[in-house]
């Protein structure tokens, strides 16, 4: 949606707490960072991801090795889905989110602060890029299910 202050259009990206980090109650501290850092949420749900789901969101690593592995582990519990909406949101949150390896994630990233070793264990998903974003979130929600709304701060939170 477009900023009512500064009427620049806002971006969106799909973030997703994964099987293990709600195994582990991390859904809180990641929800908070989000918000903290200034961005606004439309959109919400815990879901058991349905397997046909899993692999259009995961379409491009089908020809992986660990893509059977990645499937199961995203099967092995429900995940929290969130859109969040803000400037620049998709490239800051893969800043926040940390390299996808958390060996080589940095502290201060979620990534990085609660994650070890295990590489398809990284607890959180964030979409790569604007048009990854736009497609993941029309697989994950429904239009109905994203809430457009303005925030009492907004004029804070945007660049002008
Ligand atoms: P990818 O889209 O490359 O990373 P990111 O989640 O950081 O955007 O990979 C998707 C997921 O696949 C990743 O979060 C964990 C898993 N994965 C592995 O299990 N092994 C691997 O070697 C890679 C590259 C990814």
């Amino acid at each position: 949606s477009v900023c009512l202050h500064c009427l620049t259009l806002w971006e969106r990206t799909l973030i997703a707490v994964k099987p293990d980090g709600v195994h582990r109650r991390l859904v809180g501290q990641i929800i908070q960072r989000f918000e903290q850092r200034g961005f606004k949420l439309v959109g919400l749900k815990m879901l058991k991801v349905p397997e046909d789901l899993l692999t259009q969101h995961y379409c491009q690593l089908r020809s992986k090795p660990f893509f059977p592995r990645l499937l199961e582990y995203m099967s092995s519990g429900p995940v929290v889905a969130m859109v969040w909406e803000g400037h620049k949101v998709v490239q800051a949150s893969r800043v926040m989110v940390g390299h996808t390896n958390p060996a080589e994630a940095q502290a201060g990233t979620v990534r990085g602060d609660f994650s070890v070793l295990i590489i398809y264990r990284n607890v959180v998903h964030a979409s790569d890029s604007l048009e990854g974003a736009q497609r993941e979130i029309q697989l994950w929600f429904t239009g109905k299910e994203l809430v457009n709304w303005d925030c009492c701060d907004q004029s804070f939170t945007c660049e002008l």
